[in-house]
């Protein structure tokens, strides 16, 4: 466990929001953390990586912020725990809580097979269920609180070959939405993001499975491409924004907007388009 806070930040500790941001050591969590911190919040962060988040912890320091980053697995819900726990006996109460924190793999879904749809459902969907219900209690007893979740346009429309991912994100989505019904009259609110490709360079680490040079060759240009991706602080920017204004829903990307209605509108269109995108896909090698 880390912590560093700035001379500033101690001054004016008593009026600032606590905001918690799984993954927040880099990518979008990061972006996200540094547009917390510039606004004077008091943030938190975790991820697995102890290096990165020591990275992290040294530039958001440098903000001026106090911030608190801790290594945590987000799939398990004890250390979940555990860090909501740290956050509140160092900060003070969560008062945003952002879900951020996913894993990709890449192939098709047979060779992807149960484990890795149990991998990613652990870190996207059961990290943030446990991280909400970890800290939906005291926000219930103060009638406030934020919750940003941070799902996938792969969760309303589920593309070939990064389907684990797509089914986490669904059931992510799907819990986000209702959540945000439920808990509108308890004074919390519930931002449910959806982006399109967002340009943090995460394509590089995702897990591939079947032939990985030709899954490469299809996903990683698609991440990049300035017209398709938006940059991480322009995100992060729209995010803090949406959730400031109460909004309910953010897509993000004009091409996530457009599959989004269009997958709304047309199904049956949707489909034949997802299957043109299968085959020109790596297919899955013959059986043994
Ligand atoms: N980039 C895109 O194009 C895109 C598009 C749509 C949606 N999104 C969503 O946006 C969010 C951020 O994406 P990104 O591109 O910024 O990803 P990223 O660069 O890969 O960062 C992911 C962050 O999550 C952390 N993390 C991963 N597994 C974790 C675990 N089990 N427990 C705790 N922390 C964990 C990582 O740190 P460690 O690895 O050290 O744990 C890292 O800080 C994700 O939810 C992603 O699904 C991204």
């Amino acid at each position: 466990m880390t912590e560093a806070s700035g001379v500033r930040a101690d001054e004016r500790a008593a009026e600032q929001p606590t905001v918690l941001v799984t993954g927040g050591s880099r990518g979008l969590g990061l972006a996200l953390c540094r547009r917390y911190a510039a606004r004077g919040a008091r943030v938190a962060l975790c991820g697995r990586d102890e290096v990165a988040l020591e990275r992290a912890r040294l530039e958001l320091a440098a903000l001026g912020a106090h911030v608190l980053a801790l290594a945590c697995d987000v799939a398990d819900p004890t250390a979940v725990r555990q860090l909501v726990a740290a956050v509140e006996e160092r900060l003070g109460a969560v008062d945003v809580l952002v879900n951020n924190a996913a894993v990709m793999t890449v192939g098709p879904a047979s060779l992807q097979g149960v484990a890795e749809m149990e991998r990613l459902m652990d870190v996207a969907f059961w990290g943030a269920v446990h991280a909400t219900f970890e800290v939906l209690p005291a926000m219930r007893a103060r009638g406030s609180g934020t919750i940003v979740n941070v799902t996938s346009i792969g969760g309303r429309v589920s593309t070939p070959h990064l389907i684990a991912y797509n089914a986490a994100k669904a059931a992510f989505l799907s819990f986000s939405e209702g959540l945000a019904a439920e808990e509108r009259r308890e004074g919390i609110h519930v931002l449910t993001v959806i982006p399109g490709f967002i340009r943090t360079g995460s394509e590089v680490r995702v897990r591939v499975v079947g032939d990985e040079e030709a899954e490469r060759r299809w996903f990683e240009p698609g991440a990049r491409l300035p017209l398709l991706a938006v940059r991480p602080d322009r995100a992060a920017r729209r995010i803090v924004d949406a959730a400031e204004r109460g909004r309910r829903a953010l897509v993000l990307t004009p091409l996530a907007q457009v599959v989004s209605r269009t997958a709304a509108l047309s199904p049956t269109l949707t489909g034949l388009v997802l299957d043109g995108v299968n085959r020109l896909l790596p297919p899955p090698p013959p059986p043994a």
